[in-house]
């Protein structure tokens, strides 16, 4: 094939063959396709879009660009979560060892934070020991005796995804259904789970803020899902405040364990709950008693193990910020609002996030949040405290949230956490 053809059929409307498909995700891959030539085939498709095949193909060339992993050894049903992500989103750590404490097993590969959204592995990493990279053998082990495996995933796994998704980057091609679905997808499938459920975000402090996008973005995914042969289900979920008390690293360890412990913030628990509930349905158990292994300690039996089989000690003390800052209600009223996207911010403006891949995290940095929209407030009374290691941090991450949060004398009443499920 021409790759100069390709890019003016998509120019024009039309539509790529599975033989183009594959040809040019190969090409790419193999650098026979330049950068300057995908780039403007992935801005014909942002703006011309893709039709349901065309994507599924896109996913299917883009897993075969490298290796695939397979668990069909283990003996026991694989099911996996991925969240778009958002702001205090520390789902993963409470959802992945509670599923596994009912004898499924979590491969759950996951990323690094960049921007305001945190990853999991930094999440994770704060726990003294913790290591986020094992071979595979050593993942099938835990998988097999413990059930849940947060690891980093390596570069194997779609390499055509991640030249892409750097490419579009750079190109201002990432906001687009069809690239997003399959560059997701094309991940968790190769990752090789046997069943996926996304949490797809909508609000400020989602990736997707529009929920109209947001759900056109896991139909899409949940279509593409069924198509690749994984049984998919979404949940759209708001993301428009933080997700729990706390935003930063240790902090939302803290909060997780909480959680594990039979306590936590009612959203965080209500959220690990649903996915739970939704993963453990796929994996052929619908009425597992989900609230009863958090009650039990079941799930932090598994939790511990989890972190042990990766070097953590479950035990060990988590990183505290030496300076904080305390921000007090000015007046009596009602919480009326709670921004997510600018607290968010506020926290990677005091180290929890990396503004560029290299740098470090800083594990104890973040905002712990007292209250949330709707509680009742007295003048004077803590509303949120920021955490740094130092205290020249505080300034900029209190101009990020000027005029995001405020007090009224009363609170609209807000949406549901999950606005819908889509199969
Ligand atoms: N996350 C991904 O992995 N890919 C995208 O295209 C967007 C978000």
């Amino acid at each position: 094939f021409d790759v100069v053809d390709l890019i003016r059929t998509k120019r024009d409307r039309g539509e790529l063959s599975t033989p183009q498909i594959d040809w040019l995700v190969d090409a790419y891959t193999r650098g026979y396709v330049a950068d300057e030539q995908m780039a403007a085939m992935a801005m014909a498709i942002f703006l011309n879009g893709m039709e349901r095949r065309e994507i599924k193909d896109l996913t299917l060339a883009m897993i075969a660009s490298g290796e695939t992993m397979e668990f069909g050894g283990l003996g026991k049903a694989t099911t996996d979560k991925h969240s778009t992500g958002g702001v205090g989103d520390k789902i993963t750590l409470p959802l992945a060892p509670l599923v596994a404490s009912f004898g499924v097993a979590v491969p759950q590969l996951s990323g690094r934070g960049l921007g305001h959204t945190g990853g999991t592995l930094d999440k994770l990493e704060s726990i003294p020991g913790w290591q986020a990279s094992i071979s595979n053998e050593r993942m099938q082990e835990i998988l097999r005796d413990v059930g849940a495996v947060v690891c980093a995933a390596g570069s194997g796994l779609a390499p055509a995804d991640g030249k892409l998704y750097a490419l579009r980057d750079i190109t201002g091609t990432v906001e687009c259904i069809p690239l997003i679905a399959s560059s997701i997808m094309s991940k968790k499938i190769a990752e090789g789970t046997g069943a996926l459920v996304l949490d797809v975000k909508f609000g400020s402090g989602a990736f997707i803020k529009d929920q109209a996008v947001s759900r056109r973005l896991a139909e899409t995914m949940v279509q593409l899902g069924a198509d690749a042969g994984v049984a998919t289900t979404a949940l759209l979920t708001d993301m428009s405040v933080p997700l729990g008390l706390t935003i930063g690293n240790a902090l939302e360890v803290r909060e997780s364990m909480e959680v594990l412990a039979g306590g936590g913030p009612a959203d965080v628990v209500e959220l690990t709950v649903a996915l739970a509930r939704e993963m453990l349905a796929l994996a052929g158990l619908p009425d597992a008693d989900v609230e009863g292994h958090l009650a039990s300690g079941k799930a932090m039996d598994s939790w511990r193990a989890m972190i042990a089989a990766q070097g953590g000690d479950p035990d060990g003390t988590l990183p505290v910020a030496p300076e904080t800052h305390v921000v007090t209600a000015p007046r009596s009223g009602v919480l009326a609002s709670q921004e997510a996207l600018p607290f968010g911010i506020a926290a990677w403006r005091l180290g929890a996030g990396r503004a560029r891949k290299q740098d470090p995290v800083i594990h104890s940095a973040g905002i712990e949040l007292h209250v949330k929209p709707g509680d009742a407030v007295v003048e004077g009374q803590p509303l949120f405290t920021l955490h740094a290691e130092d205290a020249a941090r505080f300034e900029r991450a209190l101009e990020s949230v000027e005029g995001a949060w405020s007090i009224a004398d009363s609170a609209e009443p807000r949406g549901p956490l999950v606005a819908d499920r889509i199969t």
